[in-house]
């Protein structure tokens, strides 16, 4: 009888209590269920979709992108640059993968090396060109002393880091590696949505690959924080390969 009353309090007074530490306890091993599942899931995202997994695709699929891409060079904007660093100078074809404008910057007079974090899109390019000088390298960590360079070439190159401040060092490595007075042209996706970064698959890799879009006043405002006065600049560009959806930010500059 006693037990049972005391069974009943606590009962009454525990059962509160109770369903509160339960609720707490499932509640909590929920949402820890859920956060490693969004965590693991948010990892495999960012893995799958990143800048690294974008050059593994480039390393994966050098020879069918090379060819994807071979005839979309822009003769008109490779004229311009060539002809406002001007003469037999040396040039740093920036992002070369298969070497196609390396080989046109040639063709024009100038004397390019290509850099590109693809090993075996530099392959493809040393195997097509094998008269010009490949190199491996990033743009963070440019393997290239300071000053040396007349012009750098930075064509649909400096477009697949995932943050702002890696195109703020990349462009401090271009500014780095460029004489004074050298020129640099930069070619990158221009921002047409709202999304600043996004994960594309297009006509020219048939695969998802990371991409960050700019603004033209984003492009000012990096060129001249990175040290480069702006000669040219145009947004709305059309695109070389023909995408009706695709508008690029175009600028050539001096250091
Ligand atoms: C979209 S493709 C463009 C290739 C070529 N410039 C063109 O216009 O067709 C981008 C190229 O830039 C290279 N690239 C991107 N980020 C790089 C980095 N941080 N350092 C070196 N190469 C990079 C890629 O490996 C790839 O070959």
């Amino acid at each position: 009888m006693r037990m049972e009353k005391k069974h009943n309090k606590l009962t009454a007074l525990e059962r509160e209590k109770i369903s509160i530490w339960l609720a707490q306890e499932i509640g909590k091993r929920e949402i820890s269920r859920r956060l490693n599942r969004s965590d693991s899931t948010i990892r495999d995202e960012i893995k799958r979709n990143s800048f690294d997994d974008t050059i593994r695709w480039y390393d994966a699929n050098a020879k069918q992108y090379s060819e994807n891409i071979g005839s979309f060079s822009n003769p008109e904007l490779l004229d311009e640059f060539a002809k406002t660093v001007g003469g037999d100078k040396k040039v740093l074809d920036a992002g070369c993968a298969g070497g196609r404008d390396s080989h046109l910057l040639k063709n024009l007079g100038l004397q390019p090396i290509g850099v590109d974090l693809s090993k075996s899109l530099l392959k493809v390019a040393r195997e097509k060109y094998p008269a010009i000088e490949f190199r491996y390298g990033n743009f963070l960590n440019l393997p290239f002393e300071d000053e040396i360079f007349d012009g750098i070439w930075a064509h649909a190159s400096l477009l697949h880091f995932e943050t702002t401040d890696d195109i703020k060092r990349a462009l401090e490595e271009f500014n780095r590696v460029l004489k004074q007075d050298g020129v640099i042209h930069v070619f990158v996706k221009q921002q047409l949505g709202k999304e600043k970064t996004s994960v594309v698959s297009d006509k020219l890799s048939g695969h998802d690959r990371f991409f960050q879009w700019f603004t033209k006043d984003e492009i000012i405002n990096l060129l001249e924080e990175a040290g480069f006065t702006i000669i040219n600049l145009q947004d709305n560009y059309p695109d070389p390969a023909d995408r009706k959806e695709v508008r690029w930010v175009l600028a050539l500059a001096r250091k």
